[in-house]
């Protein structure tokens, strides 16, 4: 890793409206920003502050970076007030990626809903570049509703590749709204799918109720503890070990994390808050 306070300007030239709560913001660092999949940057905007984001692009692209950002307090309200032209300051990266070593030659699942899918849309560039490298790639993707569900120009040429499934299934439509795809928790898919849970990885990011109910399933269905790899969001200040706000058990989760196995974790307190 680079000096991890050193801030590395970045121009916004392009900004997504994925939903009504999410942007994805695409930049060019005035450096290339070396990143593995799984880990996270400081996106900061000069003069309000700084919070900790994964890039959603392909850790491939090392000048150009996709961040996607939920509206959800004041920094992220600053963030979504951006436009093109805009210069933003980037730190990292910082912590664990996902193991891609350990994916090659298997039946990959990932599971995931809301902005959880950024960094799992960073994983499944990163796995589309070397496809042939993984057995299969099986993406289930949840949201709340049609207009809330993200990286919907992207999911048609994600279609395109003969070992890759992509699947998506909305909570619920509401009057008005068209869906000619799945109505049911994202977690329910994955009754529909052919799971090859034995010695397979399986990746979870979501809400925390999502990723609890999405762990017991998968361990119910045959997955182990070792297998299953979850990216853990805590409260993050300083990113790299120093201020303790991260603290999961034993663990840092800016250090240590943010990718876990649920062994690593499963008998820390808390871990789904
Ligand atoms: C490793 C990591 C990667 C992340 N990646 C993304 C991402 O790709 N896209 C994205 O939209 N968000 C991501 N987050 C969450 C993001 O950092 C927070 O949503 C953001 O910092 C909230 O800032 P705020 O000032 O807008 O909201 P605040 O007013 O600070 O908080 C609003 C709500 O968000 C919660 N929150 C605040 N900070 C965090 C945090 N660090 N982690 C989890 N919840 C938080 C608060 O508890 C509160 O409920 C990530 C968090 C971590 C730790
Ligand atoms: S964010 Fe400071 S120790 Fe983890």
């Amino acid at each position: 890793m680079q000096n991890p306070y050193e801030v590395i300007p970045a121009d916004v030239y392009e900004v997504i409206q994925e939903s009504p709560l999410i942007r994805t913001l695409r930049f060019k660092p005035k450096k290339p920003i070396t990143f593995k999949t799984g880990q996270f940057i400081e996106v900061g905007i000069p003069g309000i502050g700084e919070g900790p984001f994964t890039p959603s692009s392909s850790h491939y692209i090392v000048d150009d970076m996709d961040v996607t950002i939920m509206k959800t307090g004041f920094l992220t309200e600053q963030v979504h007030k951006l436009h093109a032209g805009a210069t933003i300051g980037i730190r990292g990266p910082f912590g664990s990626n996902y193991p891609l070593e350990k994916f090659k030659g298997k039946d990959v699942l990932i599971l995931g809903g809301g902005c959880g899918l950024a960094p799992l849309r960073s994983l499944f560039l990163t796995m589309l570049h070397d496809n042939k490298d993984y057995n299969s790639i099986t993406f289930l993707a949840g949201a709340k509703t049609p207009k809330d569900c993200i990286y919907k120009d992207e999911v048609s040429e994600w279609r395109k590749y003969d070992n890759v499934r992509f699947i998506r299934a909305v909570d619920e439509v509401p009057p008005g709204e068209q869906w000619a795809e799945d109505v049911c928790l994202v977690t329910k898919l994955l009754q529909k799918i052919n799971m090859k849970p034995d010695g397979n990885p399986a990746i979870v990011c979501g809400p925390p109720v999502m990723m609890k109910f999405g762990t017991f399933d998968l361990l119910k269905y045959g997955y182990k503890e070792e297998n299953l790899y979850l990216s853990m969001e805590k409260k993050m200040y300083c990113g790299f070990g120093q201020c303790r706000h991260c603290v999961i058990g034993g663990y840092y989760a800016c250090k240590d994390g943010p990718v876990f196995t649920y062994d690593q974790i499963k008998n820390e307190e808390a871990i789904w808050d």
